[in-house]
């Protein structure tokens, strides 16, 4: 019997640190549903203590899973360990993670502690904690910067304190695989009561090097992976959960462990979460990028006919890539839409949600003869970011562009119920569109990143353009997705200010 490997996903804590990537309740509800299908063990739903936007996004998240556990991040604080207790009350299985920091860098310079009041605080964290679950989860914060002694002295403090688990973060992304994979086994070996906790490893991407220090972690003991989908995180990111899992399961002659993973949800989960937060994901990426299974050379092509394994290590099917699948058309029906919707796992909150989106979907299906599932899940997600935050909504825009004469937009917006048009020139459609809502919204954001990709193949594809803005230090992530690439680049600008318009504010947990 090999050992399990236990995958915490962080996507939407971790993940969601990234700049532009913060994601609405609603969002991570869908994202989390997701997860809990691929059969994540642990999902660690936010920072309860960040905001209230974040602490009402861990309680919905803990009241609608029920197969994994749901985690809410706490500072080593009595009062966030009180807000991520909260949180996680309605959960099934709940976890709170609390952390400090145990780097001389971070000790000195960051929380003015001496190490003994740092493992004083570390201790009386984990009791807090413990008054609210059996399940707690402790991090030394830059671990892969901490001297490996006192590394020994508090997490053994910690385990007689009630940590079930032990996460090691390389929080800056600083170690390589075989330093961190011999800390790991050191501390298991050194402190006298490692035997009652789960070692865990939480790697940043800094060097590129997470996944494989993960890896190198689990060789050495570690049985749990903090990991992300799409390797989303901070600055370089997180470990990539869809890598992980491939490697443990594809390297089962060299790994004495293996995941529960339902890993046909993996493309699934990969495109959720890219069109959710925007950070779309190279072609080249490995398992879930576009061409991790295409094989453009002639010798390749040939081999694999011949016998798939000579070039490929893993099957597409495996981590769910399907032939684009035709599955509704203009005379599907609503009960079609509804039932189709439900095979793909999207569920909408309210009768009048799917109707909304049963509009849209007659819509698309005259522009468009063959919707794709990625069509649907695209038009699932624009129809629920109009439902979350209306203060702007497009009604109507016309936009004329013609060889030698300047692009001309005209925009009807309403805001806040009261319709407003405005006109404007531009170098192109879009930016004369966005210049068009820019003179009704008066924002003065700053636009960082403009993107379109085509959700499925062919001229008739839907676009999805997500946008970035910032203003005064908030950066947020808009959507939209439309056959016209610029009817989709306007949503997707209102979507981005409604949520700038939201003004949720939230701490970060780690500054
Ligand atoms: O990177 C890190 O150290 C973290 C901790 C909160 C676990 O994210
Ligand atoms: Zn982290």
């Amino acid at each position: 019997m090999k050992d399990k490997l236990i995958i915490f996903d962080t996507t939407l804590r971790d993940g969601e640190q990234s700049p532009g990537a913060s994601m609405t309740k609603e969002e991570k509800v869908r994202i989390a549903r997701q997860l809990e299908r691929m059969r994540v063990d642990v999902i660690e739903a936010g920072f309860p203590a960040a905001s209230n936007g974040d602490f009402e996004s861990v309680k919905a998240v803990a009241g609608t899973i029920r197969d994994s556990t749901v985690c809410g991040l706490a500072r080593a604080l009595e009062n966030d360990i009180a807000r991520a207790g909260e949180a996680i009350r309605g959960a099934n299985s709940g976890r709170i993670h609390t952390f400090i920091a145990t780097s001389p860098i971070h000790m000195e310079k960051k929380l003015r502690m001496s190490p003994d009041q740092v493992v004083e605080q570390a201790v009386k964290a984990v009791k807090w904690a413990r008054q609210y679950t059996d399940n707690v989860e402790f991090s030394p914060e830059d671990a892969g910067r901490s001297e490996t002694d006192f590394l020994c002295r508090i997490l053994e403090a910690v385990i007689d304190a009630g940590a079930t688990t032990l996460n090691i973060p390389d929080t800056v992304g600083y170690n390589l695989p075989h330093v961190f994979g011999d800390l790991i086994r050191t501390l298991r070996e050194r402190i006298p009561n490692s035997g009652k906790a789960i070692f865990s490893v939480h790697c940043h991407n800094d060097l590129g090097l997470a996944v494989a220090n993960s890896l190198s972690a689990v060789l050495n003991g570690a049985r749990q992976v903090e990991c992300t989908i799409n390797g989303l995180g901070e600055r370089a990111g997180n470990a990539s959960l869809e890598e992980i899992v491939m490697a443990v399961r594809t390297r089962q002659d060299i790994f004495p462990c293996d995941t529960t993973l339902d890993t046909t949800q993996i493309v699934s989960a990969s495109r959720l979460v890219a069109s959710v937060t925007g950070f779309v994901v190279q072609p080249n990426k490995a398992i879930v990028g576009a061409n991790a299974f295409a094989h453009e050379s002639g010798i390749h092509q040939d081999g694999v006919l011949k016998h798939r394994e000579t070039y490929e290590i893993m099957r597409a099917e495996d981590v769910g890539w399907t032939a684009n699948k035709m599955v509704l058309g203009k005379h599907s029906g609503r009960n079609a839409f509804r039932s189709r919707l439900q095979e793909l796992g999207i569920v909408l909150d309210s009768e009048e949600a799917l109707n909304a989106a049963f509009v849209r979907f007659k819509d698309l299906a005259d522009k468009k003869h063959e919707i794709f599932d990625e069509d649907l899940h695209a038009l699932v997600s624009d129809e629920s970011s109009v439902l979350e935050h209306e203060h702007f909504k497009l009604v109507s825009l016309k936009v004329c562009s013609e060889t030698g004469e300047i692009p001309h937009a005209t925009v009807v917006v309403s805001e806040n119920g009261v319709e407003r048009q405005a006109e404007a020139d531009g170098g192109g459609p879009v930016d004369a569109a966005f210049k068009a809502i820019e003179a009704i919204a008066g924002s003065g954001a700053e636009l960082q990143l403009y993107s379109v990709n085509n959700i499925t193949s062919g001229t008739d594809a839907q676009g999805e353009v997500t946008v970035r803005l910032a203003k005064g230090g908030r950066i947020v992530n808009g959507q939209g997705a439309d056959t016209d690439i610029v009817i989709a680049s306007a949503k997707s600008y209102l979507h981005a200010l409604n949520k700038l318009h939201s003004k949720l504010e939230r701490a970060h947990p780690q500054v």
